[in-house]
């Protein structure tokens, strides 16, 4: 399975580079061939899947990763895409679910028409890298790996 991760960021040693590093070694773990792509360097659509992140910073994810799912909408609309993104109001617990839906993935979402097949909400961190959402990516990036694979009926 040839699986495309794409994300944009602020800082090159934040929490959303070394989440998508996690994402890339527990896919390549699970035998899947992984490009890691910063937004601007995409050329090539030809992937079984997307999985495209982004930070929220004031409020919103970043407009280069909007734009990117805007400028290729039609190039995604017959692929799978999986959204992700990095904040910190999950801190406050369960309450702000549907606020982060609303405000934070809506956004992504309304830019990819029906194509969305899942969706993430990662912890991201001002300094100190947050290791135990380490844990937490990689798990998910198994799970959506096998979901991926029983749906296209292949056996690792
Ligand atoms: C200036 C600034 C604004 C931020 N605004 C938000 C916000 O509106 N909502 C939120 O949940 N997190 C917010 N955060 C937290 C970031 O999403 C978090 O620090 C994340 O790790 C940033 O991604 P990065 O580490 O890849 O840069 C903000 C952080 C900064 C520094």
């Amino acid at each position: 399975m040839k699986i495309c991760v794409i994300y944009d960021t602020k800082r090159k040693n934040g929490a959303t580079v070394h989440i998508v590093k996690w994402i890339q070694e527990a896919l390549t773990d699970a035998k899947a061939e992984v490009d890691l792509r910063s937004w601007d360097k995409v050329d090539d659509f030809d992937y079984d899947l997307f999985i495209v992140g982004s930070p929220i910073y004031w409020e919103r994810p970043l407009k280069s990763v909007l734009n990117f799912l805007s400028e290729n909408r039609a190039k995604l609309a017959d692929k799978k895409v999986v959204i992700f993104i990095v904040c910190m109001a999950n801190l406050f617990g369960h309450f702000t679910d549907e606020y982060i839906d609303k405000r934070y993935l809506k956004p992504l979402e309304e830019n990819i028409s029906d194509s969305v097949v899942e969706k993430a909400v990662f912890r991201g961190w001002l300094k100190k890298p947050n290791h135990n959402e380490r844990r937490k990516v990689i798990k998910w990036a198994r799970e959506l790996i096998e979901m991926e694979l029983r749906s296209n009926g292949q056996r690792r």
